[in-house]
Parts: C-alpha cells; sequence; structure tokens
C-alpha cells in the first residue's frame, strides 16, 4: 500500500447492532457476515503509515491548509465496541500518531463516561437521528432514550439524517433547529448537521421508497436554498440561522469545486479517499459492503484493480448529461444497477431542488 495517500480510514468494528432501523442498509449484506472482532496489531500499524503518508503527502500545501488524517469508528452499532475503540485510540495516541477520530453511532449507549471520553479526545460524535419523526424511521427516537442532557454535553456533535417517506427535509430541519437551540445555549456554537438521501441498496424496506413524494422533497430544497438567496438567514445573530447558512453554503462549494467534473457512475470517494479496513486488516470498497477487496499487505495496484471491479457499473447510461451531478457525484456503489433509476429520481429530487433554487437566483441577480 505504498506510494499513495488516503485522508481517512473507517474502522469497521463488527455488523452487530442494538437497533433494527427499518430502512437499514446492512440488513442484507453486513447483517450476514460474520467480521473479524479481535484487533490485530498490524492494522495500527497500517493506520499509523497512512497517515503519515497523508502528511507527507501535503508537505507543499500552505501550513493552514493542511488537514489532519481521520480516523472513523464504524459498524453495526460501534458504541457496542467502546473498549475496542478506547484500546484502538490509545494505542495511537502511544505512537505519536497525530489524528482526529470520530464516531457514527445511534447514540442508544451513550452515557456521561462516554461523552467523557469522547470530549477528552476530541472525537466528533455523528448521531444518526431523522428529525420529528425518528421513532418511525428508526424505531425509537434516541432524544427520548438517553438523557438529552448527557448528549447535549458532547463537545462535537453532529447529527446525521436521512430522507424517507417518513422523515422530509423541512421535518428534519425543524426538530434540527430545536435541538440546536438548546445545544447553543450550553456550548454558544452550533452542532453539524448532515442529511442524505434513503439509499434502496434491495434489502431494505422497500415501501420507502415505493409512496415517496418527490415533488414534496424537490419543492422543500428549492425553497430553502431560495429562502437563503432571498436573506431569510441573513441575521447572523441567531444561531439557527448560522445552521442553515452553512449546510447550504456546503452545497454552494461543492457545486463550485464539481462544475468541472464528469463524476464516474457508481465512483464515489468511498475507498479512494478514504479506506474501509476491519480489524484484522480486510479492505473493503464501502464501509456498508461485507465483500474484502483487498488486504493491508497487497499492492496498491491490486487493491485499485479491485476497487475499479467492485464499484463497475455498465449497464446504466452515464452521469456526463445529469443536471445534478455536481452534487450527486456520481452516486453509490451500494445500489444495485437495477433499483439505479429508482435512485437517481431521489437524487434528482432532492439536489434538483437545490441547483434550480441556485439557476433562478443567478438569473435574477445582476
Ligand atoms: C449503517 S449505520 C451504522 C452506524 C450506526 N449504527 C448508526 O446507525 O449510526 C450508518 C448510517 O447509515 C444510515 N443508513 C442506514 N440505512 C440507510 C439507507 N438505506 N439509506 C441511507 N442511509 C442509511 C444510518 O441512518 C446511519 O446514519
Ligand atoms: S442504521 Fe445503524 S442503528 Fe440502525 S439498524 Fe442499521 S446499523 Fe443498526
Ligand atoms: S443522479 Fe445523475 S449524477 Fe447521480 S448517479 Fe444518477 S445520473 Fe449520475
Amino acid at each position: 500500500m505504498l506510494g499513495y495517500s488516503f485522508e481517512s480510514v473507517y474502522l469497521m468494528l463488527g455488523s452487530d447492532c442494538n437497533a433494527n432501523c427499518s430502512y437499514c442498509l446492512q440488513k442484507g449484506n453486513t447483517k450476514k457476515q460474520k467480521f473479524p472482532d479481535k484487533l490485530n496489531y498490524k492494522v495500527i500499524d497500517f493506520i499509523e503509515l497512512m497517515a503519515s503518508r497523508y502528511y507527507e503527502s501535503q508537505e507543499n500545501t500552505p501550513v493552514n491548509n493542511r488537514k489532519y488524517f481521520w480516523v472513523t469508528y464504524f459498524g453495526g452499532e460501534p458504541l457496542l465496541k467502546f473498549d475496542l475503540i478506547k484500546e484502538v485510540n490509545e494505542e495511537l495516541l502511544k505512537r505519536g500518531v497525530i489524528f482526529r477520530s470520530s464516531i457514527i453511532t445511534n447514540g442508544l449507549l451513550l452515557d456521561e463516561d462516554k461523552v467523557n471520553y469522547f470530549n477528552k479526545h476530541n472525537f466528533v460524535v455523528a448521531l444518526s437521528h431523522d428529525g420529528l419523526y425518528s421513532k418511525k424511521n428508526r424505531g425509537y427516537n434516541v432524544f427520548e432514550i438517553v438523557d438529552s442532557n448527557v448528549i447535549m454535553k458532547i463537545n462535537r456533535l453532529a447529527l446525521n439524517a436521512v430522507l424517507t417517506v417518513n422523515s422530509y427535509l423541512d421535518d428534519i430541519i425543524e426538530d434540527y433547529l430545536n435541538i440546536n437551540e438548546k445545544y447553543s445555549e450550553v456550548h454558544n456554537y452550533n452542532i453539524e448537521m448532515n442529511i442524505e438521501t434513503f439509499l434502496d441498496t434491495g434489502s431494505c424496506n422497500q415501501e420507502k421508497l415505493d409512496d415517496f413524494d418527490y415533488d414534496k422533497l424537490y419543492n422543500q430544497s428549492y425553497n430553502l436554498m431560495m429562502k437563503y438567496a432571498k436573506g431569510n438567514y441573513n441575521d447572523k445573530t441567531l444561531p439557527s440561522n448560522n445552521l442553515i447558512s452553512k449546510y447550504i453554503k456546503e452545497f454552494i462549494l461543492k457545486v463550485k469545486n464539481n462544475i468541472n467534473s464528469t463524476p464516474e457512475r457508481g465512483g464515489c470517494y468511498c475507498g479512494r479517499k478514504v479506506l474501509n479496513l476491519d480489524l484484522d486488516g480486510n479492505l473493503y470498497s464501502c464501509h456498508n459492503s461485507s465483500f474484502p477487496i483487498s488486504r493491508i499487505e497487497d499492492s496498491i495496484n491490486d487493491y485499485f484493480i479491485n476497487l475499479g471491479c467492485a464499484d463497475r457499473r455498465v449497464n446504466v447510461p452515464p452521469c456526463e448529461d445529469c443536471y445534478v451531478k455536481f452534487l450527486c457525484v456520481g452516486g453509490c456503489k451500494m445500489v444495485p444497477e437495477e433499483l439505479d433509476e429508482k435512485y437517481c429520481k431521489m437524487q434528482r429530487a432532492f439536489y434538483g431542488g437545490f441547483i434550480k433554487a441556485l439557476c433562478d437566483w443567478g438569473e435574477n441577480c445582476d
């Protein structure tokens, strides 16, 4: 794996989970697979090497623009493996590796001790929560299960939502703004918010997309961008305005950054900028996949050849002429080709509203 640098690693701790979310894309793939559950210390050597490669690749970058190497703990439910997280984190620290950490979690096992640990080690805790109607999607609302004072204590809290037939953009944002109001009172800064579309990988609950109101989502994303364009979020004394503005600005930046590129269908950043690694040193094309494509001892050439094979889409039209390609950037490799059409419809509803609003906004500016 020499001679190439990656920005981060997703450490796949296994597929065990303490929840049963109706839409979980892991139901049909990773849940059937037994992942290694014992840490092979070669994995730590490898992360150490990858971090140093990443910093070497930035030697000519001005110091202020340099970025950290990130380690993200992923599952199943990663909090079921809290001791392993501590073991990896402490071993990396002991070796003097410079890195940042994050965890993507359903949050059900969060308690004061874990939050203190994450705060002490500056973790970003990305909590999966689908807004007002989270219970319908996930079977629970984490804010009703875990003491919300514990959640509010997290120093770096991100909320991750999935857009489904139960949870539309406006419902998610309304709930996130309420949570953020309390959070920003405690911390004097905002949460981060990430909202993704539901991915039908063929193994999740199909009903979620069959009844989906694509026009409703399109109109909601159009209106959100238009409200931003009209200056509705300009009063920066309100935390909610800053939260929405930051969210919208990230879309605008992404469009700018991708304006001249044509994405490869199914060829997302996963596996290319991000390494997906299990505890024994197997590498995967996606952290939601259960089929290793390579191992940490293998050559980088073999890795990329296998990644290309895992990502390949041959029977679907290219993304060339698609008007949301700057935001969708080619789609998800976990969606099988036969469900690609549905997938694109969803992407065009969500991102199409933003893009159309940007075009209308542009036309109305001098
Ligand atoms: C697979 S979970 C694993 C981590 C942890 N158990 C959790 O729920 O945060 C990672 C993320 O994928 C999201 N997710 C699950 N199924 C999905 C689907 N079909 N489409 C889009 N996102 C999905 C979850 O909501 C969660 O934010
Ligand atoms: S989305 Fe996360 S919490 Fe829900 S079933 Fe899947 S792995 Fe478990
Ligand atoms: S929505 Fe567009 S950019 Fe995204 S996968 Fe489909 S064709 Fe490609």
